[in-house]
């Protein structure tokens, strides 16, 4: 292994960065930007059992250092994921996990056991977290029963590595992480998108079709820093940080916080190359600063001298 690689379960990492969910398709448009092979693993957007339209437009809008969407977990469903996209994603040399998510707790077991059997497969991340749909989404990631219940039953159907993605609307995020560590989840990602508004004053309307929207970007970058410093001292398991990280700086926020990975998302959209970037420039970083074991530098952040008011 290399000084940036890691395991999960029995699967093994080649560095830390990784591309979120929902901001670089399914994996297959992205090649002929970008090398995929140097990401530590790519998430696919979010699968369905159904074929999903989405929201109506409007469906994204940019905020002072931000990005509100509301797509409405829009894509293909998991028997044309199967077919057309999955052998595609077979020629990539990186960890492909798979996001998935379900309007109930039988969805999820259903689209774990459709997909279960597929080698290329490597993980799975259970999005629990969808602000921008009216069944499943933040009705279940807000209720500790339901992603307790949820996990549980993916954890009895897979073997993989399950990852949980948690939402920050919620009064505390550790207790989710807690949960769904205690029914077996192999790791926790999080933030997902803060529930957000932008209205056009001149016609007074919401700019999103769906009023409210998910916030993302480096807007929320120092709420996921806190919410992930405070989630590393609550489970024991890896904790993946997510949240306008945008440069190299960003993520080391993030692993001083004690994240074990980090997920790139809305810096696709500025510039495709962001997470491969930062790769290259965390080994430099590493070089530098005579850094031989990464994981070292993980949760080394220096607390000497301040005071404790939140954690
Ligand atoms: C969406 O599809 O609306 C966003 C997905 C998410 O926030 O999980």
């Amino acid at each position: 292994m290399t000084k940036f690689a890691f395991k999960i379960r029995d699967v093994e990492f080649k560095n830390r960065i990784f591309t979120a969910s929902g901001t670089f398709g399914y994996g297959v448009e992205i090649p002929q930007l970008i090398d995929v092979n140097k990401l530590g693993a790519l998430i696919t957007k979010s699968i369905t059992l159904n074929p999903r339209a989405g929201n109506p437009p409007n469906r994204i809008i940019e905020t002072p250092s931000g990005l509100l969407n509301s797509i409405g977990l829009a894509n293909i469903g998991v028997r044309e994921f199967l077919d057309k996209i999955l052998p595609q994603l077979s020629n990539l040399n990186t960890v492909i996990i798979v996001n998935i998510a379900g309007n109930s707790d039988e969805e999820y077991g259903k689209l774990i056991e459709m997909l279960n059997n597929e080698p290329v497969i490597k993980a799975f991340e259970l999005n629990l977290s969808c602000p921008n749909v009216k069944e499943g989404g933040l009705s279940l990631g807000t209720n500790l029963k339901s992603v307790s219940e949820i996990t549980r039953i993916a954890r009895k159907l897979t073997q993989k590595p399950i990852i949980v993605k948690l939402t920050p609307n919620v009064t505390k995020i550790s207790d989710f992480a807690i949960a769904a560590e205690s029914e077996g989840a192999d790791a926790v990602s999080l933030i997902n998108t803060l529930v957000g508004m932008a209205i056009d004053v001149k016609t007074r309307k919401p700019k999103l079709s769906t009023i409210t929207g998910g916030l993302s970007g480096p807007a929320i970058r120092p709420i996921a820093l806190a919410k992930v410093f405070e989630t590393v001292r609550a489970v024991k398991i890896p904790v993946i940080g997510i949240g306008g990280i945008l440069s190299l700086n960003d993520a080391l926020e993030f692993f001083l916080a004690g994240a074990k990975a980090v997920q790139i998302g809305t810096a696709n959209f500025i510039n495709p190359h962001s997470s491969v970037d930062i790769i290259t420039e965390l080994e430099k970083f590493c070089d530098d600063n005579c850094i031989k074991d990464f994981e070292e530098f993980i949760g080394s952040i220096d607390l000497s001298g301040n005071l404790a008011i939140n954690n």
